[in-house]
């Protein structure tokens, strides 16, 4: 074809990302024709011993939302290759493999993408491999890792350096999934295109800002995974961090990938040091109960953690970032909540303030929540809303998946989305002086109910910094009828 063959490579093929993700993601590609019969070619890669077919069989349950032609055609697209992780000959094999197809497609400038769905643990050893056996001759060489990227600044400095020598900063593309989110790409937008927040948007006019994350489940079968990181290295210093970013960095000179993430390093270098006073953190009773999970684990399960930024934009305005598995729902948002009004003469500053909620998941939503006159013939206020939701504004759009949408932009080469070597740089410098605290036990776990809101002390502390709950109101995400 006209772009050159691509092949996407996916290391760790058996794996759980694999199959939850990575696969279906490129099943919904190739069904909207992003990626086409006759130009692509997806190859596995694993351990284990499987066939083409073995693999295909494993996968299958996983691909959905379209028609089963679709489906065995994509399957046919698919290849295994079993080896190693750290012997060349696997790799040998696997570039043999790619190169056939290659050559069969007759295209001049081939491309190849390697994802590696794999702990980071391999990393090394696996990019050493490819750096070796598969680097592709002519058209480009990309290749996506996922977090965790370290566990701590110099073990995150160290895999960037391994990594560095092998790869250029523009072939390597760091996923965080939450920039693939459609609210999230929305934020810059949302900022920067319009003339109704720009001028509020700063110290003068917003109280607090919260980031929430919360899970209604545990942490399932993953148990030994989650604690050697914790909450704070699995949702915080990642993808909250990043919707931090976008929320409180300025402008930046244009939509350029190296303009936007020069910002995001900004702001992320202005942020003081965490105080142990401003963070609570919380583990559910029966996490231990997990056979994984050493008996005196002090894992956080919930984090909530103050931000502060120093600069003229945000001196003074806590940044409370929070995030907890096993809570009383799902959902994921930002709370901008602006000052109280000056000189009220409604006397309804027990009724709530303007908040501004950009909710993420589920239910993709806007909403500003306001004072109104009670509809009627008294002179009342209450609460309401100015509400954006994109269910009922946005009824055919299907909002693509974010793995979808940034697996598409590794193969575009837009590295927006992605993050770069010296912002998880950043990233790490903000947690890690807190996180050897938490590792050395010096910074407790508070227990909490599964299915709660989390401890309390967290409540306490965002109404201590600033935020003012409202009382009586729940904005409910409308439904078509
Ligand atoms: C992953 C975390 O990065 O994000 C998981 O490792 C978490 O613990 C998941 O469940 C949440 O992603 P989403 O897209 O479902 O909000």
């Amino acid at each position: 074809s006209e772009q050159g063959c691509l092949s996407v490579i996916v290391l760790g093929a058996s794996g759980d990302l694999a199959k939850k993700k990575t696969f279906p993601a490129l099943f919904h590609l190739f069904a909207q024709g992003f990626i086409q019969s006759g130009e692509v070619h997806i190859f596995g890669y694993a351990r284990s011993n499987l066939s083409d077919d073995g693999l295909r069989e494993r996968i299958r349950g996983y691909l959905k939302g379209a028609s089963e032609e679709h489906l065995s055609d994509f399957l046919q697209h698919i290849k295994y290759v079993s080896g190693s992780y750290d012997s060349g000959e696997g790799f040998e094999k696997l570039n043999k493999e790619i190169s056939e197809y290659e050559k069969s497609n007759k295209s001049e400038s081939p491309r190849r993408l390697f994802y590696l769905a794999l702990p980071p643990s391999v990393y090394p050893s696996v990019c050493k491999m490819i750096r070796t056996y598969c680097m592709n001759p002519s058209g480009w060489t990309r290749v996506i890792v996922e977090k965790p990227f370290g566990k701590d600044l110099d073990s995150a400095e160290e895999l960037s350096a391994q990594l560095g020598e092998l790869f250029d900063e523009n072939q390597l593309y760091r996923i965080d999934h939450y920039l693939g989110k459609e609210l999230v790409q929305n934020l810059l937008v949302l900022r920067f295109a319009n003339r109704l927040f720009l001028p509020l948007w700063n110290r003068d006019n917003i109280d607090n800002i919260q980031i929430v994350f919360r899970e209604d489940f545990g942490t399932d079968g993953r148990g030994g995974y989650f604690d050697q990181y914790g909450i704070i290295r699995d949702i915080i210093q990642n993808h909250l961090l990043q919707v931090f970013c976008l929320v409180a960095m300025e402008k930046p000179v244009s939509l350029k990938p190296e303009h936007i993430r020069d910002e995001k390093v900004k702001v992320l270098q202005s942020v003081n040091p965490i105080k142990h006073d401003e963070v609570v953190l919380g583990q559910y009773e029966g996490y231990k109960d997990d056979p994984t999970v050493p008996d005196d684990s002090n894992t956080p399960t919930f984090a909530s953690v103050v931000l502060r930024v120093h600069n003229e934009r945000w001196e003074g305005v806590p940044f409370i970032l929070k995030a907890g598995k096993a809570l009383s729902s799902r959902k994921a948002e930002v709370r901008v909540q602006f000052k109280d009004v000056p000189g009220d003469i409604f006397k309804c500053k027990r009724q709530g303030r303007n908040e501004f909620v950009i909710r993420l998941q589920p239910s993709e939503a806007m909403y500003m929540k306001l004072t109104v006159k009670k509809p009627g013939l008294e002179m009342a206020t209450e609460q309401s809303e100015l509400d954006l939701s994109y269910g009922m504004r946005y009824q055919n759009v299907k909002i693509p998946e974010a793995y979808e949408r940034l697996i598409l932009d590794t193969i575009r080469g837009d590295q927006q989305h992605f993050v770069r070597r010296d912002e998880l740089k950043a990233a790490w410098q903000i947690f890690t002086p807190l996180l050897h605290d938490i590792d050395e036990g010096k910074v407790k776990s508070i227990p909490y109910q599964p299915g709660s809101r989390g401890p309390k002390e967290a409540d306490e502390l965002s109404e201590r910094v600033g935020y003012m709950q409202t009382h009586g109101y729940i904005w409910i995400p409308p439904t078509l009828a």
